[in-house]
């Protein structure tokens, strides 16, 4: 199990899973599977031969971070956003290259160019071994649409970022905001659209966590993606007065 007790610099991780911990008591009677998470944490092991090679995060990843991190300013996630800044470093980061996908998956390029995580409590690449439960960081960049998708794993978000938009079922579209939780029941259809900050997140996979993912494909995907990229051309006119030159 891993140990809370401690407060040193090479327990910045379990520091960081006290803090999320810290954070879903709270909910545990209000929300469905927040007392899977918070029943899960404590089973997790410290894994002997976790080590991080390479303590550089590579360019892009570390400026990714770096902006996501900022963008976290909600009073009630300090002791997160803190926690995290301390263990960004000790972490594993890794991109979604369709690895949780069926091959040929219409992911779209967005998700694929745009996508960053790292795992706490998991199977492999964490510090915090369990075989069948994973508990990480999960980043999209900005005026990125990640499709619609369901997955037999129940998962659970906590947006640390202001505004997203979540829609389930491929239903009508809802923003959430920071500190927010979603709970997205086995194979519960569901799709993010990122504005114009970084998102970041805490999520977690409560079980069966090996079922791969699969697209749930929308007619509207195209138009969403159209719509975000219109966001940004007008963000970056707005920005840079390009509609004066
Ligand atoms: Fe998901």
């Amino acid at each position: 199990m891993y140990d809370q007790s401690k407060n040193t610099d090479e327990c910045v991780i379990a520091n960081l899973i006290r803090a999320i911990n810290t954070y879903l008591i709270p909910y545990r009677k209000t929300l469905r599977g927040v007392e899977d998470v918070l029943t899960q944490i404590p089973l997790a092991a410290t894994k002997g031969n976790f080590r991080k090679n390479n303590t550089t995060q590579p360019f892009p990843t570390a400026e990714i971070l770096k902006t996501a991190v900022c963008n976290i300013r909600a009073q009630t996630l300090t002791t997160i956003r803190e926690c995290l800044l301390s263990a960004t470093d000790e972490l594993i980061w890794k991109q979604d290259e369709d690895e949780y996908y069926a091959p040929e998956s219409d992911l779209g390029n967005g998700y694929r160019a745009n996508n960053l995580h790292a795992l706490l409590i998991g199977p492999s690449n964490a510090k915090y071994y369990h075989p069948d439960f994973t508990l990480g960081i999960f980043l999209l960049g900005p005026f990125t649409f990640y499709r619609d998708h369901f997955h037999l794993a129940p998962e659970l978000y906590l947006n640390l970022t202001n505004r997203t938009g979540w829609r389930f079922q491929g239903g009508e579209w809802i923003d959430y905001g920071a500190g927010s939780l979603i709970w997205n029941d086995s194979n519960n259809v569901h799709a993010t659209r990122v504005y114009d900050e970084h998102f970041i997140s805490i999520f977690s996979w409560t079980r069966n966590i090996n079922s791969l993912c699969k697209v749930f494909k929308c007619e509207d995907w195209k138009k969403v993606e159209q719509e975000l990229h219109d966001s940004q051309w007008r963000d970056k006119v707005h920005n840079t007065g390009v509609a004066n030159v």
